[in-house]
């Protein structure tokens, strides 16, 4: 595995660059050439240092910090995802915690940025979260212990869906029934997600579901069950406490407007309707 650097060089240097290593002038906001790196480099993974980091800068320059920092990671995660590419590491940085209140500082400490730079930091963080269970949630494995498939289960069916396609990138992966916990019916769920107003961003034309409830067009919803095994055991800590498994709603919603299109994504743990991720990425159709 080698290295490719890839910076609009607005602050760096090329000559600093070792000459064995190449490097892709280009912005992370440029999905095509992003797109296009990935595809020449065989690129499997990223590290994402692009930023702006003065903090003083940030205050009089906000808009500018938010569109470099939020902006472009979400243009860099966009083109990641579309790509499949999975391994992602953030750089950070200790401005997420303003002054700490004692030092050195533990890794949860409470995240109370002082100006719009350490602020942008801890959305980065936010985002790289949510974006990484997203897609875990899609891992799929080689056998039919595990996979990942869509299925479209109507109003009114209970959690016992009847599977109906694979998606495109999990052929030769089946649903294993018996090794799903026991959850609740997909109807439960989403009149939880829908109950007293709870989540109103999932309401309405931005939304999975419209003003009466029912489904918004275009909503896709699959179901992942993932049971111990090689390689899915970290992504069941994460998502249950247990060893005996983990079965997801999972809620995408892709549409047009105005000349951008969204994508809604939502995954909810089907054994207690809790809401494990949810993302919103938008960008020019
Ligand atoms: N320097 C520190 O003390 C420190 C501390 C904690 C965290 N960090 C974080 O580490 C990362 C790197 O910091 P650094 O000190 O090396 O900064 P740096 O300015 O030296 O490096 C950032 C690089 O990103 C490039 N870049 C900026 N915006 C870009 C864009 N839109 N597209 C492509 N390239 C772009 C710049 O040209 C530069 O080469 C930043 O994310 C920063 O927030 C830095």
């Amino acid at each position: 595995m080698s290295p490719v650097v890839i910076d609009d060089l607005s602050h760096g240097l090329a000559h600093r660059v070792p000459e064995d290593v190449p490097l892709v002038q280009a912005r992370i906001q440029n999905h095509r050439a992003l797109s296009q790196a990935i595809d020449d480099y065989s690129i499997t993974g990223v590290i994402h240092l692009a930023a702006l980091k003065a903090a003083g800068e940030s205050v009089d320059m906000p808009l500018e910090y938010y569109a470099e920092n939020v902006g472009g990671m979400v243009d860099l995660l966009s083109v990641m995802k579309e790509k499949d590419v999975r391994n992602f590491v953030y750089s950070s940085s200790a401005a997420v915690y303003g002054t700490p209140a004692a030092n050195p500082v533990a890794e949860d400490a409470a995240l109370i940025p002082e100006n719009p730079y350490g602020q942008t930091k801890v959305v980065g963080e936010w985002l790289a979260r949510d974006a990484g269970v997203a897609w875990n949630l899609s891992w799929v494995g080689t056998d039919d212990a595990h996979g990942w498939v869509r299925l479209d289960v109507g109003a009114g069916e209970d959690g016992t869906c009847s599977f109906v396609s694979k998606e495109s990138q999990d052929l030769g992966i089946v649903w294993n029934r018996e090794s799903a916990p026991a959850v609740l019916s997909m109807v439960d769920v989403e009149d939880m997600l829908l109950a007293e107003g709870r989540f109103p961003e999932f309401v309405g034309s931005k939304g999975l579901f419209d003003a009466n409830g029912d489904h918004n067009d275009g909503l896709r919803r699959g179901v992942l069950v993932a049971v111990p095994d090689d390689g899915l055991t970290g992504l069941i800590s994460e998502l249950v406490d247990g060893e005996a498994g983990a079965t997801t709603y999972d809620y995408v919603r892709t549409w047009e407007a105005q000349g951008w299109e969204s994508t809604l994504s939502v995954a909810v743990d089907a054994t207690s309707g809790r809401v494990l991720a949810t993302s919103l990425i938008e960008r020019p159709a």
